[in-house]
């Protein structure tokens, strides 16, 4: 509907249908005006699958939704690092919201992944905002493909469950800038999602719903968001104060009560009427949006979709370690599929996002379809009880007894729904004890054994060099069995790629000293040094690295050129790399591209992520991949301009197999377009004003003028030195010497002599 018709129906509408727009009309429902034909709207989690209840809602995934199916989770998916695979998700989901009339889809969530022990990772896609926003905006274009919306969620610093609902995230402008809010802002402005849902916490002291910064200043002025900003369930703190700041809904129901403290507010003029007006437009622009777009031939085929779940999930799924090229299997080999997961798969996260899953297709469901599979050769040992962390011995006795009479085994392992979920945080990266002497007891008796992981999140694995294959499924979805075995044995080539590190355990991540935080605030004091950024930086040994993921071919890079080895930080990069693929079979590699600046005087990362692409090649193909670089690339957030800022000088840009294994490297010369003010002051050191082009040139002139012939001398003796104070200590100790210092030790140089000097540096 334009914009004209839908402010002539806003005119039209009492005070109170205006403020009773501003909450929901009951858990999942927007409410309507019927007299002037606004349509009450339904939202639905999200974000992998539909979870649209038709009977009482509930926020936790309590009561029961319609029977839907359930896509691999957001871990899953951003191991694809596919946006077109994703962006198929998002269509699939769309369709089926379009088939179940729902308007928007609650999600992608996408908050980044801050430390592993985040209850809800498992939603979430990566420690990394590059892969974070890419694989979202691919997600919210699938949906709004199908003219339905998406809510990316949740707005933003929401990195915790602990708390979640009172906790204040606390972080510097640069780390903000640079890790949380990049995570939204790419999908923000190359999608324009219909709506966004902002978080329970506080941001550096103020709720998400309230914060005016973020919901109007940043999202819609500098990112362009023209969608209506709605509260996560429950998130309404001050309901006044939100609508000033730019929260459009609150949701769910409010019974009424903050729509009458919006009415109250207009009427005694602590609020402008034009405030609630201009939130009902944002509103119904969206509402009706839908409206008009209804598909009423889409169809939910939930057969078809089981389907593209289990393609997906192929997709995604990442080949940690493989001894011996002991995968893929053949079928003429005893295998001893051992594990509870092998026949009850564990596929899916619990709270909001928990999907009714119409069948789920495990492992062994899989030995029984799969034409390829020789189903004699395969049997099946429970091994663990998933209810229990302590070992059973008879169910270990009974594993290990199956893994000697085959030929290999394989364990499906992971972590049990109440070790990860919505609504707190894990206390420690374990598996359970029982599953962790299981792989031992096995691993024991059968050189060839195999591990499959279902799990959100990463786990440290004791036992990693004991076992010759580990393959990480993640929460992979209904199709999951499926998917597993068209990779253990060689139907699909694994190409996933880890879009968090797997620490060797949890006592090294960055933030394992303050993350949960101690009263109600959670101070992010690592910075900017989230997930890779500070494990590289530091050097630190990993289990599995940012980025890594093997295959059953083999992928070498060469030929690395940049259109230029100077740039200005206005231009752009090319970036161009030959990928060939060596080995014998088809497979597909993500060919990751990072920035490491060679210098500067900005504390950065070594390096970071800034382009990545997926490729399919055939055996023996090479494609030639070609990346452009913008100022992005190379830029940090600089808190003097507030801004993005390029320190010119040397940057390296690297190709690599993962966060840390660099194939390829060259240097370009970046030159910034932007000149920082500096204010020189009589604190200011040498060192500063040397570094400044013009500093350095009044400074020289000066100094030789004020010093006179007895400075000129200390000067040169200095210099001559006795051999205590070395050029070099004498460099330092001036680098990092106040002006006002001169005065001190420099004969002839007083302070006010030192006054027309810093007027003609800052002149
Ligand atoms: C979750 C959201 C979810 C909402 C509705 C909240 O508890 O944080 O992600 O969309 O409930 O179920």
């Amino acid at each position: 509907m334009e914009r004209e018709k839908i402010r002539e129906l806003i005119s039209q509408m009492t005070l109170e249908e205006k403020a009773g727009l501003c909450s929901g009309l009951d858990f999942w429902r927007t409410k309507g005006v019927e007299r002037l034909g606004i349509p009450s709207v339904m939202v639905t989690d999200g974000p992998h699958g539909l979870r649209k209840q038709d009977g009482e809602g509930d926020h936790l995934g309590i009561n029961v939704s319609i029977k839907a199916v359930c896509f691999p989770a957001g871990c899953a998916t951003a191991s694809s690092f596919d946006r077109e695979l994703v962006t198929k998700l998002g269509e699939t989901i769309g369709e089926e919201c379009q088939a179940e009339n729902v308007s928007t889809i609650l999600g992608p969530a996408m908050n980044i992944k801050r430390s592993p022990l985040c209850g809800r990772n498992f939603e979430y896609y990566s420690e990394d905002p590059l892969v974070s926003t890419e694989m979202a905006a691919a997600l919210v274009h699938g949906v709004q493909s199908k003219n339905v919306g998406t809510s990316p969620k949740h707005f933003m610093a929401n990195n915790q469950e602990y708390h979640r609902l009172t906790s204040s995230s606390e972080m510097d402008e640069r780390t903000m800038r640079e890790i949380y809010l990049s995570s939204f802002e790419g999908m923000v402005k190359k999608e324009k999602p219909w709506t966004i849902m902002n978080s329970y916490n506080k941001l550096n002291g103020t709720y998400l719903c309230e914060n005016r910064e973020m919901l109007t200043d940043v999202l819609r002025k500098e990112w362009g968001f023209d969608g209506y900003v709605m509260t996560d369930w429950g998130a309404m703190n001050d309901r006044v104060e939100s609508l000033k700041a730019g929260c459009n809904l609150e949701m769910p129901a409010s019974g009424g009560e903050t729509d009458g403290e919006i009415v109250a507010a207009i009427k005694n003029g602590t609020l402008e009427e034009s405030v609630l007006d201009a939130c009902c437009e944002e509103f119904l622009n969206i509402v009706f949006r839908y409206e008009e777009n209804r598909d009423r031939e889409a169809v939910f085929n939930l057969e078809k979709d089981h389907e593209t779940a289990r393609r997906i999930e192929e997709e995604c799924i990442v080949l940690l370690k493989n001894e011996d090229e002991l995968l893929p299997l053949t079928a003429d080999k005893k295998a001893a599929f051992i594990g509870k997961y092998a026949a009850a798969p564990r596929y899916q996260g619990g709270g909001s996002s928990h999907i009714n899953s119409f069948k789920v297709e495990s492992a062994m469901n899989a030995v029984e379809a799969f034409d390829y599979i020789k189903k004699e050769n395969i049997t099946y040992a429970q091994g663990f009880d998933d209810a229990a962390d302590q070992a059973d011995e008879t169910l270990v006795r009974e594993a290990v007894d199956a893994a000697k009479n085959a030929d290999v085994a394989v364990i499906f392992a992971g972590l049990p729904d109440n070790f990860e979920s919505e609504g707190y945080d894990r206390k420690h990266m374990r598996m359970p004890d029982c599953q962790n002497a299981l792989i031992e007891a096995v691993a024991e008796v059968q050189p060839n054994t195999v591990v499959v992981l279902h799990n959100g999140a990463p786990v440290e694995m004791p036992w990693i060099d004991k076992v010759k294959a580990v393959l990480e499924a993640y929460l992979g979805g209904q199709a999951v069995g499926g998917a597993t075995v068209n990779v253990l044995y060689g139907a699909v080539n694994p190409s996933g790629r880890l879009a968090e590190t797997f620490p060797l355990r949890v006592q090294d991540t960055p933030c394992y000293l303050n993350y949960g935080g101690e009263h109600e605030k959670s101070v992010y004091s690592e910075g900017v040094f989230v997930g890779y950024r500070y494990y590289t930086s530091k050097d630190m040994e990993v289990l599995f690295p940012f980025g890594h993921g093997l295959t059953y071919t083999e992928f070498s890079y060469n030929g690395l050129t940049v259109s230029s080895e100077r740039i200005k930080e206005s231009e752009t990069l090319a970036v161009s790399v030959d990928v060939t693929n060596t080995g014998s079979r088809a497979g597909k590699e993500v060919v990751q591209l990072y920035v490491a600046p060679r210098g500067g005087t900005i504390i950065r990362p070594l390096r970071e992520l800034r382009a990545f692409e997926k490729i399919e090649l055939a055996a023996g193909e090479t494609k030639k991949v070609t990346f452009i670089l913008d100022k992005r690339a190379f830029a940090y957030w600089s808190t003097e301009i507030h801004d993005w800022h390029v320190e010119s000088g040397e940057y390296e840009v690297q190709i690599a197999k993962n966060a840390q294994d660099v194939v390829l490297s060259t240097a370009v010369y970046v030159e910034s377009g932007t000149i920082i003010p500096k204010v020189f002051t009589l604190n200011s050191t040498i060192g500063e004003i040397m570094a400044d082009p013009k500093g350095r040139t009044i400074l020289e002139q000066s100094m030789g003028a004020m010093m006179g012939a007895e400075g000129q001398q200390m000067a040169e003796e200095a210099q001559e030195g006795d051999g205590v104070i070395n050029d070099e200590m004498m460099a330092a100790t001036m680098e990092a010497m106040p002006l006002r210092q001169l005065a001190s030790f420099v004969p002839g140089v007083t302070r006010k002599a030192l006054e027309p000097l810093i007027q003609a540096l800052n002149s």
